[in-house]
């Protein structure tokens, strides 16, 4: 199975009808679909992207799946701002990083940006809500930010979070997949 089927298969069994999720980075906005889908019309999603290309493709997307347009937030801005939009509490926060397929390559998300909506995304999380990150190593940056989404990941579980790493052992340097789960703190 893909990563980006296996985050959704993770997601899955974490969210409910009606509730707030995030997608982080909204690309082609297949992401934004399936949240949108969970989470059905009493839901929200809230998606993220720097470039209104991407928040362009999402739109159609969502069109041809029929969801509604109110249930659906669409900001084009940095998942860096996560917290001025978004205080909690959400099912689920999906990152999938990298570039846009198909478009500018070097229009990427960056560690340090990542790593601040990451701690704003955890903290918006509910317990038993998952975050869920689909990290690529082939571009410039690329390895250097899956490493900090590791640090990232590896420093929650620490804090007692379930953390499941699929992929990142591969060395062709391929897409890994970081799901974490919140638990409530003993
Ligand atoms: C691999 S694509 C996402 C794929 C998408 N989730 C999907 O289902 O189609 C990565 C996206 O992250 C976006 N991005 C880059 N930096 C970002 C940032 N700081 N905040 C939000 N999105 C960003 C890019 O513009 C690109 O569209």
């Amino acid at each position: 199975m893909r990563v980006t089927e296996q985050a959704h298969e993770a997601v899955r069994g974490a969210v409910y009808a009606g509730d707030i999720v995030i997608d982080a980075t909204a690309g082609n906005g297949h992401d934004t679909l399936f949240l949108a889908r969970l989470v059905g019309p009493e839901g929200r999603v809230i998606a993220f992207d720097i470039q209104e290309a991407a928040l362009a493709a999402t739109r159609v997307r969502l069109a041809e799946g029929k969801i509604a347009e109110e249930s659906v937030l669409l900001l084009r801005e940095s998942h860096a701002g996560l917290d001025r939009h978004v205080t909690g509490p959400v099912g689920a926060v999906m990152f999938n990083l990298g570039y846009l397929p198909g478009s500018d390559r070097t229009c990427t998300t960056t560690p340090g940006e990542t790593v601040r909506a990451l701690g704003a995304a955890w903290k918006a999380l509910r317990v038993e809500g998952i975050l869920s990150v689909v990290c690529y190593r082939g571009h410039p940056g690329g390895a250097d930010e899956t490493g900090a989404v590791i640090r990232f990941a590896q420093s929650r579980k620490a804090d007692g979070a379930s953390l499941t790493i699929s992929g990142c052992e591969e060395l062709h340097g391929g897409p890994c997949l970081v799901v974490l789960r919140k638990h409530e703190r003993p």
